[in-house]
């Protein structure tokens, strides 16, 4: 066992649940002093990878052919073998054609030309997963969502907008002006949220109905993944003003509220206090600084609480799973 876990330490970034099953692997081992056959076999190069059991449907996911396997053996000399990627060799879980942004949106909005209010507004079209959430009979946004997923069915928010409505109440728009409104055909709020504890697990996805709109040609995906950003990674959020802001992913433990950390489920971020009021619901969007040299968007985090300086995000990446799962069975589970 100490053998294995200094070999998974080389790499910080282990899929949470690859404990689980290699805990359960070990789990009657008593004795840790250098057993017969207990071990690792296997090299894999320098740096980080996500190892799985090669069974696992998530390694389809991964454009790396061939996965480099290494082997573990328990105490009773029985061999288990991990399939591992590269994390470099990542893709984006919806497919690459996705968080690419159209700098300078549209030209031209209803005929006239768009302009910028000033270096930092961001047109309509610009960031195209951008979209808002509205009850049928209130002009007012109920709050904001993010495309995720390719034949742009899906949009991503938080719980505490919409857990009391249910689809038919909701429309979603790709503008905050309502237009182009598409019908919500169901929402599914996930498992572990709570009213009553509102900003944890507080993710829900929203599945639209094209029956009597289409989508806009021009509205694209936002990337996600199951990686959360780096810290010191500058992310980008729009505010309701839609300005953008460039908030910077500190270390977890900077981001405590009144001595508390974070839950599982949250990740923060930070920017000057009174730079911008977050939209409930609007995604937080990070380059990924593992793939240097692409510069697609993925969206880390839902807003959800503003602290001063910190603002506190659903962590996304914690969610990937669900989000792949929910949009695969388009909620029929
Ligand atoms: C994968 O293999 C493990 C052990 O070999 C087994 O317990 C598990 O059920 C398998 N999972 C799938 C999805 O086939
Ligand atoms: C989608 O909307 C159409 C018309 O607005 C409606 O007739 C249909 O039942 C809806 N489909 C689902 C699956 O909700």
């Amino acid at each position: 066992m100490i053998r294995l876990w200094s070999f998974l330490v080389l790499c910080l970034v282990v899929r949470a649940d690859i404990y689980e099953d290699i805990d359960k692997l070990f789990l009657n081992s008593g004795d840790e002093t250098a057993p017969e056959c207990s071990g690792v076999q296997g090299d894999l190069p320098r740096g980080c990878y996500e190892c799985y059991l090669c069974n696992d449907s998530r390694l389809r996911n991964y454009h790396t052919p061939n996965h480099k396997i290494i082997h573990l053996t328990d105490h009773s000399c029985t061999t288990t073998d991990l399939c591992c990627v590269p994390q470099e060799d990542l893709i984006p879980r919806n497919g690459g054609q996705c968080g690419v942004m159209v700098p300078g949106g549209f030209k031209v909005v209803k005929g006239k030309k768009q302009k910028k209010t000033n270096a930092r507004s961001v047109l309509k079209g610009e960031y195209p997963w951008r979209a808002w959430i509205y009850r049928r009979d209130d002009y007012r946004p109920l709050c904001a969502g993010t495309i995720v997923e390719d034949n742009v069915d899906f949009v991503l928010t938080s719980a505490t907008c919409v857990h009391n409505y249910i689809g038919t109440d909701l429309i979603v728009s790709f503008s905050r002006d309502r237009n182009e409104e598409i019908d919500v055909e169901a929402i599914k709020v996930h498992e572990s949220y709570r009213s009553k504890t509102p900003s944890i697990n507080d993710i829900a996805l929203l599945k639209l109905n094209k029956t009597r709109e289409r989508t806009p040609r021009w509205v694209k995906p936002v990337c996600y993944h199951n990686l959360p950003p780096m810290h010191a990674t500058t992310c980008t959020i729009i505010a309701d003003s839609d300005h953008f802001i460039n908030p910077v992913v500190p270390l977890p433990e900077k981001c405590k509220i009144g001595n508390k950390d974070l839950h599982v489920s949250q990740i923060c971020a930070i920017a000057p206090p009174g730079d911008y009021d977050p939209e409930t619901g609007a995604g937080l969007f990070c380059p990924d600084s593992l793939r240097t040299g692409d510069s697609n968007f993925y969206i880390n985090g839902i807003a959800l609480e503003q602290h001063e300086s910190i603002t506190i995000y659903t962590k996304v990446s914690h969610f990937a799973g669900w989000i792949d799962q929910e949009i695969s069975q388009g909620f029929n589970d």
